[in-house]
């Protein structure tokens, strides 16, 4: 899997142009990515990074490439990002890791945004074996699934608990976590406005419509698809 990986990013690479404002998410594939830059050091002198994800800061910041806060940031001229699972029309679930707010944030930002990964994220449709991601106030976590219940009643929306400690997995905005699992995908253009209309609940993990291509490679070949 690494290698598939390793020649998603490598095609990503060719996409970044001395002097971007470059957008980065999190995961294997962007570290990938950021491995590649590297090797190219005056690309890496030349471009300003911008990252959702704490690692990916650390692995920016450990090769010395420039990097801005998102909040001085309202443009990128490109934000490269993973994702859990994507579908033909590019519409993509993310945050296992948990940090899609941030992520979704940048990707709005970016001119091109690009999906990079190995050939098994890319299916059909998107399935409901990987939850759609809820990022919600803690004093609304009762009612949010509540909420959820009345619009999908044979769904799970299920609070997620840390591995490490005793307690909720809390984000780095003080917010909880909600991992909705369905019994059938409903229609994919309604679920984030069904979802943020719900007070309480700050951004959704589902990416509808936002990517502009997604590199996958797989044994044979890298693709390139585009919305
Ligand atoms: C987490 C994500 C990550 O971007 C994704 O999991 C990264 O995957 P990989 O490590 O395979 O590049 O969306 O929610």
């Amino acid at each position: 899997m690494e290698d598939l990986k390793q020649k998603a990013a490598a095609a990503a690479y060719q996409l970044v142009q001395p002097g971007m404002l470059v957008g980065f998410g999190a995961g294997s594939t962007i570290a990938h990515l950021i491995e590649k830059i590297k090797l190219d050091e005056n690309l890496a002198r030349s471009i300003t990074a911008v990252t959702s994800s704490f690692n990916t800061q650390q692995l920016l910041q450990a090769h010395q490439i420039k990097t801005q806060a998102i909040s001085v940031t309202t443009y990128l001229d490109i934000y490269f990002d993973g994702c859990d699972l994507f579908d033909q029309s590019l519409n993509a679930l993310k945050s296992g890791g948990g940090i899609h707010t941030r992520e979704k944030l940048l990707a709005a930002m970016a001119r091109d945004f690009i999906l990079i990964g190995d050939g098994s994220k890319f299916v059909p449709q998107l399935l409901v074996n990987v939850p759609v991601v809820i990022e919600v106030l803690q004093e609304a976590i009762f009612f949010v699934q509540q909420q959820i219940l009345q619009l999908w009643p044979n769904a799970k929306a299920i609070l997620r608990l840390s591995n490490k400690k005793d307690g909720a997995v809390i984000t780095e905005h003080g917010n909880a976590l909600i991992d909705i699992y369905f019994e059938s995908m409903p229609a994919v253009g309604m679920i984030n406005t069904s979802l943020k209309a719900i007070p309480g609940v700050l951004e959704t993990s589902l990416f509808y419509q936002m990517a502009t291509q997604a590199i996958i490679a797989d044994k044979k070949s890298v693709q390139h698809i585009y919305r």
